[in-house]
């Protein structure tokens, strides 16, 4: 049921490197389990590669201490793992690690900004815009940011294949008033990529900053935060076949000096007094307290592994062949409307889609007897299901070790749901 059929013409003739996908699917302890599980959720979290889930152990288990804070032999250790675990996270992604803050998630990076930067810059009457398609991550802390300040929160409206319109972003960058240009690289529903580089350019020129939320983006195409030139740039570890509980957050160099910290307490400060502390020096004031030590070390481990089985570029090219067959079948189907940009080149790894007549709950439990495991509901972005005019979806989400004998699973499992419905 699980052949790694061989990809798409697009992807074997392109001089991208292919992924050895039963390499990869044999690296995956998820897949030895007995009853064959389909995994078609990445986008939600990503499985384990051994090699992460390896280098935690070992890194935990022998080489283990607090950091930046002890002088002996495993403290020692200890920084140098999580020093070199920024480094290469930071590499991974076009950035530095001076610009590379470790959080717990994108959700505590946007955060970070909306905090931090945003209550230091967003005034009464500055307006912050974002898209219809954010995930709530990238939306409530815009939305209680502008209430808290005064501001507005405009929302660029989105085209019937799911994408922005350039033209409505200059009409409001013409207003004078945008602080922020805030938005997903790839949208966890829809699947957009959306045009960073030239949304960048554009508020650059119109004095407005962007904060990109790369949390689909990073585990799925090669990204480089240098070149898209945004201002921030925030993704997450779990989804990037990395651990839970950390997030990454990179800030343009010349923006950290002013920002004012976000968390304060232990190792953010300079100096601590009775009555009052100055910070530490840029990246390090936004980490307060212990931070996830052996998370960035699993983390690094994630990154060193997708350069290790061909690299972003190689697994972008095998997920578009993947998302054009499951474009391509569940296009097929009779009732399935598939939400997003109709063409697999444009869009991320993921599928969502509404079928006529049964609520997507029933679709996804349905679908789980089959051990093919996708999911059902608005997927964080309730005001984008709200434009759609659906009140929810069912998404099958990719990775480097789907096949298309899953998408074929998947297609059969429908089928089943469409018959129980009649
Ligand atoms: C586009 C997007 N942004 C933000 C998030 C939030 O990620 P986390 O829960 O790791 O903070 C997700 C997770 O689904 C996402 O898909």
């Amino acid at each position: 049921m699980h052949d790694s059929a061989p990809l798409t013409e697009s992807a074997a003739t392109t001089d991208v490197p292919s992924l050895d996908v039963d390499a990869v699917r044999a690296q995956f302890p998820y897949l030895e389990r007995e009853d064959d599980v389909v995994y078609l959720d990445s986008g939600a979290s990503a499985q384990k590669p051994r090699a992460v889930l390896d280098a935690m152990y070992a890194f935990g288990g022998s080489h283990y201490a607090n950091i930046h804070r002890g002088v002996h032999v495993l403290a020692r250790e200890a920084d140098a793992a999580f020093d070199a675990a920024r480094e290469t996270v930071a590499a991974f992604v076009g950035s530095t690690a001076r610009e590379t803050i470790f959080t717990g998630s994108v959700t505590q990076s946007i955060n970070l900004v909306a905090h931090s930067w945003g209550r230091t810059n967003v005034g009464a009457g500055d307006e912050v815009v974002i898209t219809h398609m954010e995930h709530h991550a990238n939306l409530v802390p815009w939305q209680q940011l502008c209430i808290a300040q005064g501001a507005t929160l405009r929302y660029l409206e989105l085209d019937e294949q799911g994408r922005i319109r350039l033209e409505q972003l200059d009409e409001f960058l013409a207003g004078g008033r945008v602080k922020l240009v805030a938005l997903a690289h790839v949208s966890n529903v829809l699947g957009t990529i959306n045009p960073i580089a030239e949304v960048v350019r554009r508020a650059h020129d119109a004095g407005a900053l962007v904060l990109v939320d790369g949390a689909q983006a990073v585990p799925q195409m090669p990204v480089d935060v240098a070149a898209l030139d945004a201002d921030f740039y925030g993704w997450t570890g779990h989804k990037l076949y990395g651990p839970t509980g950390i997030g990454v957050l990179h800030v343009r160099r010349e923006l950290l000096a002013g920002m004012p910290p976000f968390l304060t307490g232990g190792d953010m400060i300079r100096i601590v007094d009775f009555q009052e502390t100055s910070w530490a020096d840029g990246i390090h004031r936004f980490e307060a307290g212990t931070p996830p030590i052996i998370e960035a070390v699993g983390l690094a481990a994630a990154c060193d592994w997708v350069g290790a089985i061909g690299g972003p570029a190689a697994v972008h090219a095998h997920e578009q062949a993947i998302t054009a067959y499951a474009l391509e079948q569940l296009g097929a189907i009779e009732g399935i409307d598939v939400v997003g940009p109709r063409d697999a080149a444009g869009r991320g790894a993921l599928t969502a889609f509404a079928m006529a007549g049964v609520h997507p709950h029933d679709v996804a439990e349905i679908i789980a007897r089959d051990g093919v495991c996708v999911r059902a509901g608005q997927h964080c972005a309730e005001p984008l299901h709200r434009a759609l005019g659906i009140p929810s979806t069912t998404r099958a989400s990719f990775a480097a070790h789907t096949t298309r004998g899953e998408i074929d699973a998947l297609v059969a499992s429908i089928g089943r749901v469409q018959s129980i419905f009649g």
